[in-house]
């Protein structure tokens, strides 16, 4: 018997490098990034309906209609299948929204793959992430997640195998959302842009040290202006090595080991009020 309900997890992601290439003729910006999953992660329930497409989410301020990715990616999978695929969506969002963790794209994507399994879409990942890519940014990635170097507006993508053990990261949440375009306005472009391609060999060492001293993330300095608050919390914990991803607002930062990692988001929460919370790299799927 084919199931008729099949549930996914949607895990976040961190950009542990950012370069901005430039500016493109379709209002677009070039990049260079190394997208890594981590363990916090929506989850998604999928059913079968009989005609229609539906979402219901635990979350009141998000949007259930046509401009919520899920749907989207509902749309955009039917477009490219030639059929419809009635379901309804159960979403349970766990990933603040407007944070850089890639949230509405890591379900979009997760939806996606529920609906292959559902409805046993002969559809390759290749072809999940070229559908992927008509709905977002950053969607393509989170067909496969893991770690991957990501070009283009993050849709060209080279997968690697990313760190042997987990890493232990700290996540700390500002509690404002940040619209990502506004940063994006806001960035002075380089003429020299930097080269990220060997965090890859560093982060496949698990070598911490280093990589802590590798992460970069060139949209950090337009945040900091945008949000001083940001920029006063990045400057206090500087010698963590404290980052932004993508275009914030979640900051994050590389612990040793689990116990530190545990440690400093008592010691931030207390200290600075914030909301933090100690996760892991993503378990390979
Ligand atoms: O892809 P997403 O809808 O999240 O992007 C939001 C906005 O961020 C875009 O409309 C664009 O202004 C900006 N952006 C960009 N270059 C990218 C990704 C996003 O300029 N690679």
């Amino acid at each position: 018997m084919k199931p008729s309900t099949v549930e996914e997890r949607a895990h976040a992601k961190i950009n542990l490098w950012l370069e901005v290439l430039g500016r493109r003729d379709d209002g677009y910006h070039e990049l260079e990034t190394i997208m890594h999953e981590v363990d916090l992660a929506d989850r998604l329930v999928v059913a079968k309906r009989s005609e229609g497409v539906t979402l219901s989410v635990d979350d009141p301020t998000l949007p259930t209609g046509g401009e919520n990715l899920v749907v989207k990616a509902v749309r955009a999978l039917e477009e490219a299948v030639g059929r419809s695929l009635p379901c309804h969506v159960t979403l349970e969002k766990r990933i603040p929204a407007g944070g850089g963790l890639g949230g509405g794209s890591s379900d979009g994507a997760a939806v996606l793959r529920a609906l292959r399994r559902l409805y046993d879409l002969a559809v390759e990942d290749r072809e999940l992430e070229r559908i992927a890519a008509e709905f977002g940014s950053d969607t393509s990635f989170f067909v496969r997640g893991g770690t991957a170097f990501c070009r283009g507006r993050g849709e060209r993508i080279e997968h690697h195998g990313g760190p042997p053990v987990p890493l232990n990261w700290v996540l700390l949440f500002p509690g404002f959302p940040i619209a990502t375009a506004s940063v994006f306005g806001a960035l002075a472009l380089t003429e020299s842009p930097r080269e990220g391609y060997d965090v890859l060999s560093v982060l496949e060492r698990s070598d911490v040290a280093s990589l802590r001293r590798c992460l970069f993330n060139r949209l950090e300095e337009a945040v900091r202006r945008l949000h001083p608050r940001i920029a006063e919390w990045l400057d206090a914990m500087a010698d963590r090595g404290l980052r932004v991803s993508g275009s914030g607002s979640t900051l994050f930062l590389l612990a040793n080991d689990a116990a530190e990692a545990e440690g400093l988001v008592k010691e931030i929460e207390e200290r600075w009020g914030l909301k933090a919370l100690a996760t892991r790299s993503a378990p390979t799927r």
